[in-house]
């Protein structure tokens, strides 16, 4: 229930997405991505914080897992890829899924156990070339809203 599902042709229509889905967000979301390497994670985090009004280069975060910007929000950009869910390391990654920040995580089946529970699932898939489906999975009444708002954008 409350799923939005949009097919896309080209980078550009990917962060420009993303760029649209930044309008709806508020302070201390999280936005989950998930997709093969290549699939676009880290296009769509660079529109989301282009639309969030972030100034400087969003890049992917692999080596440093989390890395943070300033825009109309504080904007996290996570990529869990390298964190080992069974290790007992505590990064604090409560600290910024439950601050006033945007958290936006890729790979983050990687620490399923650590999401909260509100929250929007997006996965990408590869359909050939430059084309992508992107899934929204909204958790939550807000994210319910979210997605219906954007389909209604269309
Ligand atoms: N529709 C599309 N959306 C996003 N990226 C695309 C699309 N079509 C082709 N690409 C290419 O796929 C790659 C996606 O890279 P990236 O965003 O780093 O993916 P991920 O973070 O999922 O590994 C880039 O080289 C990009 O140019
Ligand atoms: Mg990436």
């Amino acid at each position: 229930m409350g799923r939005y599902k949009k097919k896309v042709h080209s980078p550009l229509e990917t962060m420009a997405l993303a760029e649209k889905l930044a309008l709806l967000v508020r302070p201390g979301d999280v936005i989950t991505l998930e997709g093969d390497l290549g699939a676009g994670k880290t296009h769509f985090s660079k529109g989301l914080a282009k639309g969030i009004g972030v100034k400087k280069v969003v890049n992917s975060p692999t080596f440093t897992i989390i890395k943070e910007y300033e825009g109309r929000f504080p904007f996290y950009h996570m990529d869990v890829y390298r964190l080992d869910e069974e290790s007992e390391e505590d990064i604090g990654l409560d600290e910024y899924f439950y601050g006033e920040g945007i958290t936006v995580v890729e790979w983050a089946s990687k620490i399923a156990e650590q999401l909260p529970e509100e929250r929007l699932d997006i996965t990408i898939r590869h359909a050939g070339e430059d084309k992508r489906y992107l899934l929204f999975e909204p958790h939550g009444e807000h994210f319910e809203q979210l997605c219906k708002e954007l389909a209604e954008w269309e």
